[in-house]
């Protein structure tokens, strides 16, 4: 029976336990560049023992990021600066990930202290969003995108060709693609904003096509031995939902078919109308019939914030690996805290041994 705190093996990648940062947004670069908060935020979750650190979105394009301080990887001056960061992960012995994302229509938005709202068109900070069709998510992203030609659709996989390239290059192990939470992949999805009537929209299958391709074209330029996983709304909650997850399990199929090795399943956000069941581990049955019936390995967060929590996810085989999100921010020692409660044989181990020598005569 597998633990929390047994290391885990997907292709050429072992993470030391079964702990995986979420990827959040930080909202702290300038032109996507990666500064020095980026720095001390993820050596510090690192440090903290996850075994999986994963980069937050980060833009394919300048038109892709949600607000004019998301991170980027779209020129190479970009991605050096990710060198020490990737670097500062593997010192502490965790793994370092990244998703990479375009945000579609919630894009052009101001960071979530200073409205969560979409910038105003005449706002020089702004810039003109693009989706599947012309529909504004609404609520407090009320702006109309531009529907996406198929010039349009072409550029953006090329987009994720060439960061998933320097993501490769900078050295990430891990790359999650960004199919959730009501950005362009994800609208491409949905029903809710995709009013097509091309081959990239209406049946699922239609629906399907920007996601499988993109993630064919990455797959073909990341290599075979490190992991390539998606987050991928599977369920809006909107009161279709039953129909909505047997679609998503039958793209995750094919997903699996077209080289994804892993899947992170979360929700679809992609109408403002939904009603979502908020609750500890809410989302964790939703991923373990994904994986049963997708037969890929999962990961799933929302609610996950106690040790014993995610052990017992693991010990019962629901998912494969838990993610977290807040609590690590809270305390980014979570992993070590909840390896202490568990008596995980290697509590102290995934601190470095400069904390580890001095904590294990402290306790
Ligand atoms: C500050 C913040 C930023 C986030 N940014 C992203 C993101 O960049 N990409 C993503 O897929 N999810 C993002 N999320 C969602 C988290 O990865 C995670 O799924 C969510 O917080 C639920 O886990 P939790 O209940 O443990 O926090 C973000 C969440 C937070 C709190």
């Amino acid at each position: 029976m597998p633990t929390l705190f047994d290391p885990y093996t997907l292709k050429g990648s072992t993470l030391r336990n079964r702990i995986a940062v979420g990827p959040m947004c930080q909202y702290q670069a300038q032109d996507g560049m990666p500064n020095d908060w980026h720095g001390v935020h993820y050596a510090s979750l690192a440090r903290g023992g996850a075994g999986l650190v994963t980069l937050e979105a980060t833009a394919v394009s300048p038109e892709g990021r949600i607000t004019p301080h998301c991170l980027g990887l779209w020129n190479d001056e970009q991605a050096q600066a990710y060198a020490p960061i990737v670097a500062s992960i593997r010192k502490t012995g965790a793994t370092p990930g990244i998703q990479i994302a375009h945000a579609g229509r919630k894009a052009s938005a101001n960071v979530p202290w200073e409205g969560d709202d979409h910038i105003a068109p005449s706002d020089p900070r702004g810039w003109q969003p693009i989706a599947p069709s012309a529909v504004a998510f609404g609520a407090n992203l009320p702006r109309v995108p531009h529907e996406m030609t198929l010039e349009d659709i072409e550029r953006v996989k090329n987009d994720f060709v060439a960061a998933a390239v320097r993501a490769r290059d900078a050295g990430f192990e891990w790359l999650m693609l960004h199919f959730a939470h009501g950005y362009l992949a994800q609208s491409f999805w949905s029903t809710h904003s995709n009013k097509r009537t091309d081959r990239y929209g209406g049946s699922a299958e239609n629906r399907g096509r920007f996601l499988l391709e993109t993630l064919a074209a990455v797959r073909a330029v990341w290599p075979e031995d490190r992991p390539l996983s998606a987050r991928f709304g599977v369920i809006e909650f909107d009161g279709n939902d039953e129909q909505t997850l047997e679609e998503s399990i039958t793209l995750v199929r094919k997903m699996k078919e077209h080289g994804l090795d892993f899947l992170d399943v979360s929700m679809g956000f992609s109408t403002p109308d939904a009603t979502i069941p908020w609750g500890a581990g809410f989302m964790t049955p939703v991923a373990h019939k994904v994986r049963q019936e997708a037969g890929l390995p999962v990961t799933t967060s929302w609610y996950i914030s106690e040790g014993r929590q995610a052990d017992a996810l693991i010990r019962n085989e629901i998912v494969d690996v838990a993610t977290i999100g807040r609590p690590l921010l809270a305390n980014p020692h979570w992993p070590h805290e909840a390896a202490r409660i568990l008596h995980a044989k290697n509590a102290t181990t995934i601190l470095p041994p400069s904390y580890a020598w001095w904590l294990a005569r402290y306790q």
